[in-house]
C-alpha cells in the first residue's frame, strides 16, 4: 500500500515537473501543455507493403496523396508548420515529404559527423509529433545528392578536413570513412527519442518511410557500381536498426544507358549518364518502394506545352509498368513539379501537368495496379518566401489547383470506400 501510495505521489511529482519543463519552454500547445508520453499520442499504425501495395496495419491496401515542403524543419516558426500540415490535412492529403537533414554551418541539424544541434533536432521532433496529431504520415528524406543544406558535398569536405584522401563528390558512395559518417548519422536519426512525444524515432508511425537521399546523381557512369553497393549497404543498416519503417531511395527514375530499350523515355541522353538505374536501383531487396519524380518544365524546357503533356504520360506510364511487372513493389511520385510562371501566362498548364500525374496514378489504383500515390512539389504557406523556387507555390491561391488536389484525395478515399472500408469524411464531403 505504501509503495503504491509513494509511486502516486512520484507519477503526480514526475508529471509537474514535465509540465512546468515544457510550459516554461512557452513551446505553444494546448495551454504550454506538452507531455512526452508515447502511449499519450493519437494512435496511429505503421504502414506496410504486400506486394505491390502500401496497406495499414490491418492488412487494407491505402493509397496516397499528398505534398512536398521541404522547409518544415527549418522554418521560423512552430505556428507555420502547423499551419501547412493542417492545410494539407484540408485538402484531404495524408503525406508530407521533408527534409530531415540539414548538414554543415551553425543552424545546421549535424553540426559535424555525429554532432547535432539540439535545437534544430527539436524542430524536427516538433514536426513529426504535429505531423502524428494532424493524421498526416512523414518521408523523412536523410541527405541531399544536391549542395542545398550541405549535401553529399558537405560529408565529403568534413573527411578532407579530417585528413581523408578524398577527391571528388562520387566518393560519397564509395569511401568507407563517408560512409561511416552517414551510417552514424542514421543511427542517430533512428535512435533519437522525441522530446515532444517520447517516441524513438524509428518506433513512430507517423513516418511513413527514410529516403536515403535526394535525387542521387554521380559526375558519370563509372561510379554507377558504387551507387548501387551504396543504396544496398545504406537500406540493409537502415533495417538493421529499424524494422517498421519502409525504405525509398529519392530516385529522380531515370534509366541507365545500359537499358537501351527504355532511354526514349528518358527527358535526354544526359539523363542516362548519371550513374542511377531506376530499374536496378529500386530492385534492390531492402527498398519497399519506387519513388519518381517528374519535372518536364526543367527537363525539357524547349517543348511546348502539349509536347510536355506527350511526354509526362509517357515517363509516368512506363514507371507504373516497370512497378507492376518488373519490381513488383508500389510506385509512389514523389516530386511533381511544374513551373510556377506558366500560370501568369493565362493558361492553367500546372494543373493539366498534375491532372495526368493523377489521372494514371488513380487508373493504376482502380485496377489494383502498382500506382500508389502522388506528391506535389512544392507547397508553401505566407511567410515561407525564402523557401520558394520555381514551382512552389500557396495552394490557397490556386483555386483550381487547391481542387484538383482535394478531389485526388477523395477519389482515392473513395476507391476504398467501394471496399467498404472508409466513410465519406471531412474534407471530401462536399467532393
Ligand atoms: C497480401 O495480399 C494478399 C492478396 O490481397 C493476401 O491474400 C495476403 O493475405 C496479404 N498478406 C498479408 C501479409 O497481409
Ligand atoms: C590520394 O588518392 C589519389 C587517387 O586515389 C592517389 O593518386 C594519391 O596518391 C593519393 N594521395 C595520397 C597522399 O595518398
Ligand atoms: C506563354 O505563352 C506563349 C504563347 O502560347 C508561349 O510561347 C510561352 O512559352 C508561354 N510561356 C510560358 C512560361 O509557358
Amino acid at each position: 500500500m505504501e509503495r503504491r501510495l509513494y509511486s502516486v505521489v512520484g507519477f503526480v511529482l514526475l508529471a509537474t515537473v514535465v509540465y512546468f519543463h515544457w510550459a516554461s519552454a512557452g513551446r505553444g500547445g494546448w495551454l504550454g501543455l506538452r507531455i512526452p508520453i508515447p502511449w499519450l499520442q493519437p494512435k496511429m499504425g505503421f504502414i506496410r507493403r504486400n506486394g505491390t501495395h502500401f496497406v495499414e496495419t490491418d492488412g487494407t491496401p491505402v493509397y496516397f496523396n499528398g505534398w512536398n515542403s521541404y522547409w518544415l524543419m527549418t522554418s521560423e516558426s512552430e505556428a507555420t508548420v502547423s499551419v501547412m500540415l493542417k492545410r494539407g490535412r484540408a485538402m484531404g492529403m495524408n503525406v508530407c515529404r521533408t527534409w530531415a537533414f540539414s548538414d554543415g554551418g551553425s543552424n545546421a541539424l549535424q553540426i559535424y559527423p555525429g554532432r547535432f544541434n539540439e535545437r534544430v533536432f527539436q524542430a524536427l521532433d516538433f514536426v513529426i509529433y504535429e505531423a502524428r496529431r494532424n493524421n498526416i504520415r512523414l518521408i523523412l528524406c536523410l541527405v541531399n545528392n544536391l549542395n542545398a543544406f550541405g549535401g553529399k558535398a558537405q560529408y565529403v569536405r568534413w573527411a578532407q578536413a579530417a585528413g581523408v584522401n578524398v577527391t571528388l563528390a562520387d566518393s560519397f558512395f564509395s569511401h568507407p570513412n563517408v560512409k561511416q559518417y552517414y551510417k552514424d548519422y542514421v543511427k542517430n536519426i533512428m535512435t533519437r527519442k522525441n522530446s515532444y512525444s517520447g517516441v524513438t524515432y524509428k518506433d513512430e508511425p507517423a513516418i511513413f518511410a527514410w529516403e536515403l537521399i535526394n535525387e542521387p546523381r554521380c559526375l558519370s557512369n563509372s561510379c554507377a557500381p558504387f551507387l548501387q553497393a551504396w543504396i544496398a549497404e545504406m537500406a540493409s543498416y537502415i533495417k538493421t536498426l529499424d524494422q517498421k519503417h519502409l525504405i525509398t531511395i529519392g530516385l529522380e527514375g531515370f534509366y541507365g544507358h545500359e537499358r537501351t530499350k527504355k532511354l526514349g523515355v528518358n527527358p535526354g541522353e544526359w539523363a542516362g549518364q548519371l550513374g542511377s538505374d531506376f530499374i536496378q536501383n529500386s530492385f534492390d531487396k531492402n527498398i519497399d518502394f519506387a519513388s519518381v519524380h517528374a519535372y518536364p518544365d526543367s527537363w525539357i524546357p524547349k517543348a511546348d506545352h502539349n509536347e510536355k503533356i506527350k511526354y509526362l504520360s509517357n515517363w509516368v506510364d512506363s514507371h507504373l509498368s516497370d512497378g507492376e511487372y518488373i519490381l513488383k513493389k508500389p510506385v509512389l511520385f514523389s516530386e511533381i513539379g511544374s513551373w510556377s510562371e506558366a500560370r501568369k501566362n493565362g493558361s492553367n498548364h500546372r494543373e493539366v501537368m498534375l491532372k495526368v500525374v493523377y489521372d494514371k496514378v488513380f487508373e493504376s489504383a482502380s485496377r489494383g495496379q502498382a500506382g500508389a500515390g502522388a506528391l506535389v512539389w512544392q507547397l508553401m504557406v505566407e511567410g515561407t518566401q525564402r523557401y520558394e523556387d520555381e514551382f512552389s507555390f500557396v495552394a490557397g491561391q490556386h483555386p483550381d489547383a487547391y481542387k484538383l488536389i482535394l478531389q485526388q484525395s477523395c477519389r482515392l478515399r473513395n476507391l476504398l470506400r467501394r471496399k467498404g472500408k472508409v466513410s465519406k469524411e471531412w474534407p471530401c464531403s462536399n467532393v
